[in-house]
C-alpha cells in the first residue's frame, strides 16, 4: 500500500507537470479512478468519457480503459496527444468484429442503416452511419425506426437483441459478445434473487437475455451507478464488471452490493465479472506513459488513428453526440 501511495502521488505530479487529464472508466483499478477524480479528470461510462475528452482544454488525455475508448478520444480530438497505460488493452467485441468481414456484411445489405456500438475499431466506425453506446442505443434506434429505417447492428448480439425487443425495430445482428457479461447466468441469478427478495437487480445490457429479463434497471455503467445512488432499496444485485463496485461503495456507502453470479468463481474463470483488458490499466503503466518523453518512448503509449479512417469514423460519433446533446 505504501508503494501504491507513492506511485499514485508520482502519477499526480506527472499529470500536473504534463498538463494531462486522466479519463477513466468505472471498470479500472480503484486507485486510478480515485486519482482521476482527485486531479480534475473523470470516471465515467464510455459516452461521458468521449464527451469529456472532446470538451476539455487539456492537450494531453490519458485514457484508462480499453483501446476503443482511446481511439474515440483521438478521433474526436486529433490535435491532442492521447496516451494509454497499456495499448494492448482491447475488448472481445472489437476483436470479434474484424473490419474486412464487417465491410463485407455491410456491402451485402446496402438497404440498411449501419449502427455500431462504441466497442469497435476505428476502421469499423469508418463504415458506420451511427455509433451508439449503451446509454443512448435505445433512443437512437427508436429514432431510426420512427424514420422507417432498417438497421444493421454490430457487434454485441445481446445488446442488439435487447434493443430489438424494446423498440420492435428491424435489426440484422452481428454475432459478437462481451466475454465478461456473457458469463452472467439467468438460473443462478433467479436463485440469488430468492435469497435477497428486497434487492434491486441492476443489469448491463451486454448480458444474456435470461439475465436482462430479471432486471429492475437495465443501463450503462453510469445509469447503473445512478440507480444505486438514487435507489431506496437496501440491497442491489449488480450484473456488470465488478470494477464498478468501487465507485458504488463510495457514493452509496450504506447500501449492500451483491455481485451477480457467473459460470465459475474468480479463481477458475479469469474473465468472470472482471474484464482482463480493463485490468491491464495499472499505476505502473500510468506513471510509465507519463514519464515517456516525446518521440519513440512515448510511441509505446500513444494512440494514433491514421487518416482517412479518422475523419471517416468521426461522422458516426458526431452524429451520436449531436443526438444526445
Ligand atoms: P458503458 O458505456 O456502459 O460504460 O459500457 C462500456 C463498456 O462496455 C465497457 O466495457
Ligand atoms: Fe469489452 Fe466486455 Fe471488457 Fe467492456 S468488459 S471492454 S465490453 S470485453
Amino acid at each position: 500500500p505504501a508503494e501504491r501511495a507513492t506511485m499514485k502521488s508520482r502519477a499526480a505530479e506527472l499529470l500536473k507537470a504534463r498538463g494531462a487529464m486522466l479519463v477513466a472508466h468505472y471498470y479500472v483499478d480503484g486507485d486510478l479512478q480515485d486519482l482521476a477524480l482527485e486531479t480534475g479528470g473523470i470516471v465515467a461510462d464510455s459516452l461521458e468519457m468521449a464527451r469529456f475528452g472532446r470538451d476539455h482544454a487539456a492537450q494531453t488525455l490519458v485514457v484508462a480503459g480499453v483501446r476503443f475508448m482511446g481511439e474515440s478520444a483521438k478521433i474526436l480530438s486529433p490535435e491532442k496527444t492521447v496516451l494509454m497505460p497499456d495499448l494492448e488493452a482491447t475488448c472481445s467485441l472489437d476483436l470479434g468484429c474484424p473490419p474486412d468481414q464487417f465491410t463485407a456484411f455491410c456491402d451485402a445489405h446496402p438497404d440498411r442503416t449501419v449502427v455500431v456500438y462504441a466497442n469497435t475499431s476505428a476502421a469499423v466506425k469508418a463504415r458506420a452511419d451511427w455509433m451508439v453506446t449503451s446509454s443512448c442505443a435505445l433512443a437512437i434506434v427508436e429514432h431510426l425506426k420512427a424514420q422507417g429505417q432498417k438497421i444493421l447492428w454490430a457487434p454485441d448480439r445481446h445488446l442488439g437483441r435487447y434493443i430489438q425487443e424494446q423498440t420492435g425495430a428491424d435489426m440484422l445482428l452481428w454475432n459478437g459478445a462481451c466475454i465478461v457479461h456473457d458469463e452472467f447466468k439467468g438460473l443462478e441469478l433467479d436463485l440469488l434473487r430468492q435469497q435477497h427478495p428486497g434487492a434491486l437487480v441492476l443489469v448491463h445490457p451486454e448480458s444474456p437475455q435470461a439475465v436482462v429479463a430479471q432486471a429492475d434497471v437495465v443501463g450503462s455503467t453510469s445509469q447503473l451507478l445512478k440507480a444505486v445512488v438514487d435507489g431506496t432499496a437496501p440491497a442491489y444485485i449488480v450484473a456488470t464488471d465488478n470494477g464498478i463496485l468501487h465507485r458504488m461503495r463510495q457514493l452509496a456507502p450504506g447500501k449492500r452490493l451483491i455481485e451477480a453470479p457467473t459460470a465459475g468463481n474468480s479463481a477458475t474463470c479469469k474473465s468472470c465479472a472482471h474484464c482482463p483488458w480493463m485490468a491491464m490499466n495499472a499505476l505502473q503503466g500510468l506513471v510509465a506513459c507519463l514519464e515517456a518523453g516525446a518521440g519513440t518512448a512515448r510511441g509505446a503509449y500513444e494512440i494514433h488513428v491514421p487518416e482517412p479512417v479518422r475523419s471517416q469514423a468521426l461522422g458516426c460519433i458526431d452524429r451520436m453526440l449531436d443526438f444526445v446533446r
